[in-house]
């Protein structure tokens, strides 16, 4: 397929991502056609030279590759199953933030209606979109991402996962999980240093060495999950349990909130009872990998 700069793309969506993936576009040199429910929001695009598509089949229509990015799953259903437009040989490339079941069922939707079907997730804010710090990840079936990828280089860097469409979704909230649990971790430390007249300026750099420092131990820790192995080489559970309580003891004795380090203490808790406590921290991969029962 030829991707040249001189290949058109459709954007649909035009909030503040999609707008930012279409002047990326535009700023590469494809043609560049855009639509949206509230048409205004094209009007500084078609400015720099987009073309704005009268309807949504219009935009479908203009080329072979469509990039769509709304607020969600079900908006892109509302959107494109109002089309009637033959989708055969057209390649969809669903940016809209989801879950993994919501790209599965996206995606034997569009290939029921003939199209490729590729789902994506955006880790990166608009500002960031046309630079390499914008990370874009892509899964579905390879000979489509590859078919396409020079065109969507445009967005920043592009990441291909698999083939099960639900993986880029999957990473996605892996990522704010990791992101989530690093910010939850600073702010306890913050809560509790504060009661000492520690401001939080003061304590960033040191959390920040923390984070990198554990950041370090994830290979290692990865290999004992894969294997299902997770002998103590660096401490025990038990012991990393007793390190708990007295986070526990300490927040609850200042006043700052203890829910989060309890949460943790009641897994490590229930790993022990079933007999881990002599093993690596890791081990509680088993206690996350399940629903809670009682
Ligand atoms: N912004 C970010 O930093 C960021 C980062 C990563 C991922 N994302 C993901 O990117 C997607 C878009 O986010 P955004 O920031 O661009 O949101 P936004 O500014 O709120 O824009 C939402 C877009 O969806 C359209 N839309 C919503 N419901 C629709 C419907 N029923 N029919 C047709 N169009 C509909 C809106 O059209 P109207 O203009 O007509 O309302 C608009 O174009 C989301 O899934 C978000 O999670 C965003």
């Amino acid at each position: 397929m030829n991707n040249s700069p001189e290949t058109p793309v459709t954007v649909i969506g035009l909030g503040l991502m999609g707008q930012a993936l279409a002047s990326a576009f535009l700023k590469a040199g494809h043609p560049t056609i855009v639509w949206n429910r509230t048409s205004s929001k094209a009007d500084q695009l078609v400015a720099e030279g987009a073309r704005l598509a009268p309807t949504v089949d219009d935009a479908l229509k203009a080329g072979s590759l469509t990039i769509i990015c709304v607020t969600d799953y079900p908006a892109m259903q509302e959107l494109l199953g109002a089309s009637d437009i033959e989708l055969d040989g057209r390649t969809l490339i669903n940016l809209t933030s989801g879950d993994s079941a919501q790209a599965r069922e996206a995606a034997r939707w569009a290939e029921q209606r003939g199209a490729r079907y590729l789902d994506g997730a955006i880790m990166a804010i608009p500002s960031t979109i046309g630079t390499t710090e914008a990370v874009i990840l892509h899964s579905g079936p390879q000979s489509d991402f590859e078919a396409h990828k020079s065109t969507v280089d445009a967005l920043g860097t592009v990441t291909y996962l698999g083939a099960d469409h639900g993986l880029a979704s999957l990473y996605d909230v892996a990522g704010l999980a990791m992101m989530w649990s690093v910010l939850n971790a600073w702010l306890q430390g913050t809560a509790l240093l504060r009661t000492a007249g520690v401001d939080a300026a003061t304590y960033a750099p040191f959390a920040r060495q923390i984070a990198a420092g554990v950041a370090e131990w994830l290979p290692g820790y990865a290999k004992q999950i894969d294997s299902g192995s997770f002998p103590a080489e660096v401490s025990a559970l038990k012991t990393d349990a007793r390190a708990m309580a007295h986070l526990i003891e300490e927040s609850e004795a200042v006043g700052v909130n203890a829910e989060l380090p309890k949460l943790i203490k009641a897994m490590a808790d229930r790993s022990i009872a079933a007999g881990h406590g002599g093993e690596q921290y890791p081990v509680l991969i088993e206690e996350f990998g399940k629903p809670r029962n009682d």
